[in-house]
């Protein structure tokens, strides 16, 4: 079909991981499997207007351009551009029809700008549902389950966890035995049953630090090429992966507190151990963890919390616990915050098109 001119909306969800993904081999294969809890008030909201070039601007074989301006929160954002620009030249093999259209990408987060939230996954799985609109229209009749595991095949190009920002309310991405249809190449949703005490779990994220990321994700990954408890890592994490499955179908919550906590104090171990080495939590990650085991503790509550690559904390607490939890939050755990911001979010069910 010929398409002059075209629009679309996305929003994509953030995402956070319950077993992690750290290291990687080219292009973008993941070292071991992990799963997220896909967000659900943490968005990217994305648009892309596509507008067909003329034959005069279609350039040759030999220098093909992505043409794109990229605007993020109403301003142009040309600092931006190389990593989007990456990302299309990624892409383009499996998008050729990329190279006929001009872009203008307008973006914009729910969450505060440079919170330490990163915003690569929503971010990139945004572009990549814009681009399979297109394709949608440009092949028509594309199935939803096509449309999905491409959106995700395209954004794991941009950014390995964006692949798990595609559906929802548990993705795995990467290749397990216990994980029928799952893959390196892209996200699928947990295919399990899971028990009513994981629906609608909770996230609040404390935002401890919102500086600038220290150690970008590409060069943290990198850290685990010549690491020297490496392998180790990778059996344990797809071990845990395993474990977790189980976990998921039989409502063991005291499992999943544990296993849960020891994957987000690994990833940081991992980071302590590598070299050059880093700490990325701050004093108040370690008051905010000693004070949600000191509640878990005197309440009898299956509150725990993960990390990402960075200081902030994600307190996770199933929702019959949401009240409690929340009173905790305000008066104690917000003492630590970087004046004293959180972010109240929950497990959400992935892209949607607006
Ligand atoms: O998607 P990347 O390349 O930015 O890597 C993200 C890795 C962690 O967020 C630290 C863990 C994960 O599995 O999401």
């Amino acid at each position: 079909k010929n398409i002059e001119k075209a629009t679309f909306t996305w929003q994509t969800p953030s995402n956070i991981a319950l077993v992690k993904y750290w290291g990687k081999s080219n292009p973008q294969i993941p070292k071991n499997a992990s799963i997220s809890f896909t967000l659900d008030n943490c968005h990217t909201i994305t648009t892309i207007e596509f507008e067909r070039k003329r034959n005069s601007e279609l350039v040759s074989e030999s220098d093909k351009l992505v043409d794109f301006n990229l605007f993020f929160e109403g301003k142009q954002k040309d600092e931006f551009k190389p990593k989007i620009a990456e990302f299309f030249k990624r892409v383009a093999e499996y998008c050729p029809y990329i190279f006929e259209y001009k872009m203008i990408i307008n973006s914009e987060n729910s969450f505060p700008h440079s919170s330490g939230i990163a915003s690569s996954a929503s971010g990139l799985s945004a572009i990549a549902m814009c681009l399979m609109s297109l394709e949608n229209e440009l092949s028509s009749g594309l199935s939803l389950e096509y449309i999905n595991k491409k959106a995700s095949f395209l954004a794991r190009l941009g950014s390995g966890s964006a692949s798990r920002s595609v559906e929802g309310p548990l993705v795995v991405w990467g290749n397990h035995p216990e994980i029928e249809g799952s893959s390196d190449l892209f996200g699928v949703k947990f295919p399990h049953k899971v028990h009513s005490v994981f629906e609608n779990y909770q996230d609040t994220i404390l935002l401890v630090d919102k500086g600038e990321k220290q150690v970008s994700s590409t060069v943290g990954h990198n850290l685990m090429t010549d690491h020297p408890y490496a392998e180790n890592r990778f059996v344990q994490a797809n071990d845990n992966l395993g474990k977790l499955s189980e976990i998921l179908q039989n409502g063991d919550i005291k499992a999943f507190v544990n296993l849960v906590e020891s994957e987000a104090l690994t990833l940081h171990a991992m980071m302590m151990t590598s070299n050059p080495y880093f700490i990325l939590m701050k004093p108040n990650t370690l008051e905010i963890i000693n004070k949600i085991w000191s509640y878990r503790e005197e309440n009898n509550s299956n509150i725990c919390f993960t990390l990402d690559a960075g200081a902030n904390v994600h307190v996770l607490y199933p929702f019959l616990e949401k009240e409690a939890v929340n009173c905790f939050i305000e008066s104690e755990l917000a003492n630590y915050c970087q004046k004293k911001q959180y972010i109240y979010d929950s497990v959400g069910f992935g892209s949607k098109q607006l």
